[in-house]
């Protein structure tokens, strides 16, 4: 630990000695430590297919079945449904609304391509409604999980159908074929 502070320190004198060589002030601010930025590591079929398809089948499950009254698996904490998991039950609806209101952050970020190579239309007016309407339905979602209220179950579950098939109306469903997916009607 020692060593260390006196390595850091001695690190610091040669950093200070070359900022003046090169005519920089010495007490210029050290440099901020990068931030962790968001990355892209799937297309956007990938992220509907691994993130948005399964967390909303949860949400659709409990229009029929009270979550209250769904059994834990025999061994909860390896349970690959969400719902009869150690975090099952209401809870895992709270879950998977918190998990597609999360999702719609990763519809925002840049660098992002559909299935066909397209870049995912960020910058359209329509595009950001629809991202916004899937926030919306995710975190009815959620509400109604926390709430352990049915009623209000059913009314996220139909918002979040709206906020799918509104975005897949305009830049899924094409008559030309998928690979005019993302690109606007
Ligand atoms: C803001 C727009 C938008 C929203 C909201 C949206 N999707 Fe998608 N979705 C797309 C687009 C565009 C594609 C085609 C992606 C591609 O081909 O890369 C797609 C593809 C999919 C696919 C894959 C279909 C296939 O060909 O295999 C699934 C599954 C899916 N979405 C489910 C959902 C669900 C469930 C919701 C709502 C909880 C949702 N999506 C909300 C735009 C959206």
């Amino acid at each position: 630990m020692r060593v260390r502070r006196v390595m850091l320190s001695l690190f610091f004198v040669a950093a200070c000695a070359s900022a003046v060589a090169v005519g920089v002030s010495a007490q210029a601010p050290a440099p901020a430590a990068p931030r962790a930025a968001a990355r892209v590591h799937g297309t956007l079929l990938q992220v509907m297919r691994g993130i948005l398809f399964p967390s909303s089948n949860v949400i659709y499950a409990a229009q029929d079945t009270d979550p209250s009254t769904i059994k834990p698996d025999a061994d909860p904490a390896t349970s690959p449904n969400p719902l009869t998991s150690a975090y099952g039950g209401w809870t895992a609806v709270e879950n998977a609304g918190l998990a597609i209101a999360e999702s719609a952050n990763l519809l925002t970020i840049p660098g992002r391509v559909c299935s066909n190579g397209k870049p995912v239309p960020l910058a359209r007016a329509d595009w950001s409604k629809f991202v916004q309407e899937l926030r919306d339905a995710g975190m009815a979602a959620a509400a109604a999980g926390k709430a352990k209220n049915q009623d209000m179950v059913l009314e996220a579950a139909d918002k979040m159908t709206m906020a799918c098939s509104n975005c897949h109306d305009v830049y899924r469903e094409k008559r030309t074929g998928p690979q005019d997916r993302c690109l606007p009607q």
